[in-house]
């Protein structure tokens, strides 16, 4: 293959599981991959930026069968879902590529029948077990739980047992090629720990993969024998390519294969570390740049997913603020190859602080005085002086490291240090403080000069943002008057001076209004309340069901919680155990006639400390205008007897 050209940089984020609606989550990677494009198209790199959806596999053939549709009315759905996140948060991909779409399913068959001539497909019998929630094989010392079944080491979820003729990929004739390559280009994958992940990983011996299945019918399939459809971690990764042109726009696919970076979640390191770089050494293709695996977003410190119920719609802060706060957020909060937690207060707290005080503030006071001195427009002003010449210097630092910082993709520190010159020039203001100034119509020069070096400084500040806050950025760009779009400056030709004296500057309006903590967690309670009940709606499997471990409770003691009128404490007998208890229904009834009584309680639920007391499970109570009544029972009933 043709070596590629330096100037050309491809970018790529996994494609994403169509079973379900995007999350935050998900679009922290779309974000990452976004500021990286955006930055190197300003760098003046011809950027292909790929995203798109994962469509086969058991996965959604199973979400879809749960929701009534078939797997492609499922995916053309979520699809739209998808994209208008994507647009909602201002994502600047070149392409979209779906797995369902015929080009990527013509080459997939065909690299398929390639590695089969070649010897590195072929035939034989998978036995073992698999996580159709991670799409996965589990490696074979994970241990039979109890009752014959296995959990998945990585979601934690139960694994079935497969056993099926199928074709293999020969893996384990990549190992040697896989470790010498990995020695030659340590920083084939990032952060630095995840390499040593992956070599110890590939160390202790890789076993051939099992990469078609015949109990799945929702796959590409097999060219040539029928019954057989391709596992879709094989058929996924082979988007890189044919999202690109392969093999039907081959210039376009020669011009940006390999990929500069591949950016993922940690939880899916292995198979672009190991499977998708020995795919492609088998197939004959240049291996990519860089696989960055960053780290995950948390709510009550487990990873958000919707089957854990911690997801955040990220559509109600978006409405609230906007997406800029939201990507700017996510990119500065954690460095990418580690795991961060959001909370609401977290994030208002970056709102108020460092977008509405330090830059917003910026912006409204610089242009505001320099609208009510000079009309908008500075013509004449002093000569630099020293204070002048050392914030130009102090940005010629910030500079260099803000751009080294963007290079290596550590977009955290490039926030951090674009913060620091901001902060910089609000010291500038405050030191020369242009307001007295103004006072004294001897020192218009003077005036002009400062309130010049603080626009000056606001129009660099708003390019270097630009990757992270494209919106914001565009509007700081118009308020300074600038009439070429800030994409059409290059970064080699940027200066802190670029700004012409006489530019017409226009009123500013508020960037980034304060927001309030608690109404804004009102607000949000609000808009969330409609759509639980809606959840509430959704059908659930007798599976998901099954999972929740309901008996009879036994009351054997009941006092009411000081300070509250609602709460009651209670020990109750589940019939193995003693368990406290805490409910809200003291309002309704009184202790003594709790004592004894007998009902239905969910005795696997998580604990949760409510007014410093752990309460050890749920009864189970009709609530009417937020009055609870418990369901008794009509007749005696064994303590523990388990409830369907
Ligand atoms: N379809 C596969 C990827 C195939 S790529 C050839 C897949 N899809 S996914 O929808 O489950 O996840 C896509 C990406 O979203 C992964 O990189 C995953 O790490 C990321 N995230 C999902 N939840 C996340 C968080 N809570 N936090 C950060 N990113 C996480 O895997």
């Amino acid at each position: 293959m043709e070596k590629k050209s330096k100037t050309t940089f491809y970018i790529t984020t996994p494609i994403y599981y169509v079973n379900d609606v995007p999350h935050i989550g998900h679009a922290y990677t779309t974000i990452i991959a976004d500021a990286i494009s955006r930055f190197k198209k300003l760098s003046g790199n011809d950027v292909f930026f790929l995203t798109g959806t994962d469509e086969h596999g058991q996965k959604v053939e199973k979400a879809a069968k749960e929701k009534g549709l078939k797997p492609i009315e499922l995916a053309d759905k979520m699809v739209v879902r998808f994209k208008d996140l994507w647009k909602a948060l201002n994502i600047s991909y070149d392409s979209f590529i779906r797995t369902t779409q015929s080009v990527h399913e013509q080459s997939v068959q065909k690299i398929f029948l390639e590695l089969k001539d070649k010897g590195d497909i072929f035939k034989g019998t998978y036995k073992g077990w698999y996580c159709v929630s991670d799409e996965n094989f589990l490696p074979e010392d994970v241990p039979l739980e109890g009752a014959g079944h296995k959990i998945c080491p990585d979601c934690g979820k139960e694994a079935g047992i497969v056993s099926e003729e199928c074709y293999f990929f020969k893996l384990s004739a990549y190992e040697k090629p896989l470790l010498d390559f990995y020695a030659k280009n340590p920083t084939f994958v990032r952060p630095p720990s995840r390499m040593n992940e992956v070599v110890s990983f590939v160390k202790q011996g890789l076993k051939d993969l099992s990469i078609t299945r015949t109990s799945v019918e929702w796959g590409i399939p097999v060219p040539d024998d029928a019954g057989h459809t391709i596992y879709v971690w094989f058929d996924a990764l082979h988007n890189y390519l044919t999202g690109i042109g392969y093999d039907w726009d081959i210039s376009h696919f020669q011009k940006f294969w390999p990929a500069n970076i591949h950016l993922i979640g940690k939880d899916i390191l292995r198979f672009h570390a190991i499977f998708w770089p020995a795919f492609l050494m088998a197939a004959g293709f240049p291996l990519p740049q860089t696989v960055f695996g960053h780290g995950w977003w948390l709510k009550d410190k487990a990873k958000m997913s919707k089957s854990k119920g911690n997801v955040l719609d990220p559509h109600i802060i978006l409405e609230t603020f906007g997406e800029d706060p939201l990507r700017y957020f996510l990119l500065r909060e954690i460095p990418i190859g580690l795991d961060g937690n959001f909370s609401h207060e977290g994030f208002i707290h970056r709102v108020n602080s460092d977008l509405a005080n330090d830059l917003g503030n910026l912006v409204q006071r610089t242009l505001t005085m320099i609208h009510n001195y000079f009309g908008g427009k500075i013509e004449e002003m002093d000569k630099e002086d020293k204070a002048d010449k050392k914030l130009r210097e102090e940005f010629d630092n910030s500079r260099k490291k803000i751009l080294e910082f963007y290079e290596d993709y550590a977009l955290n520190r490039a926030l951090e240090e674009i913060w620091f010159f901001i902060n910089i020039v609000n010291k500038y203001l405050a030191d020369n403080e242009p307001w007295k100034v103004a006072k004294d119509d001897s020192q218009k020069k003077k005036l002009g000069r400062i309130l010049y070096q603080a626009a000056a400084a606001l129009r660099v500040i708003s390019y270097f943002l630009f990757p992270v806050m494209p919106e914001s950025s565009k509007k700081i760009w118009d308020f300074l008057g600038e009439e070429k779009p800030i994409e059409d400056e290059p970064l080699s030709g940027l200066k802190f001076e670029n700004l012409k004296l006489g530019q017409v500057i226009k009123k500013p309006k508020p960037l980034f209004p304060r927001v309030d903590l608690k109404e804004f967690l009102k607000e949000e309670d609000a808009r969330q309340a409609p759509q639980k009940k809606e959840d509430k709606m959704d059908m659930i499997t007798f599976d998901e069901f099954k999972k929740m471990d309901l008996r009879v409770g036994e009351i054997l003691k009941a006092e009411r919680v000081e300070g509250t009128d609602k709460l009651l404490k209670m020990e109750v007998d589940i019939g193995t155990e003693k368990r406290t208890m805490v409910a809200g229904v003291a309002d309704v009834y009184s202790p003594e006639e709790l004592e004894g009584k007998k009902f239905i309680v969910i005795v696997n639920l998580k604990p949760a400390v409510i007014r410093g007391i752990e309460s050890q499970g749920m009864l189970l109570a009709a609530e009417v205008e937020g009055k609870a009544t418990i369901p008794f029972f009509d007749k005696d009933i064994l303590t523990g007897a388990k409830v369907r």
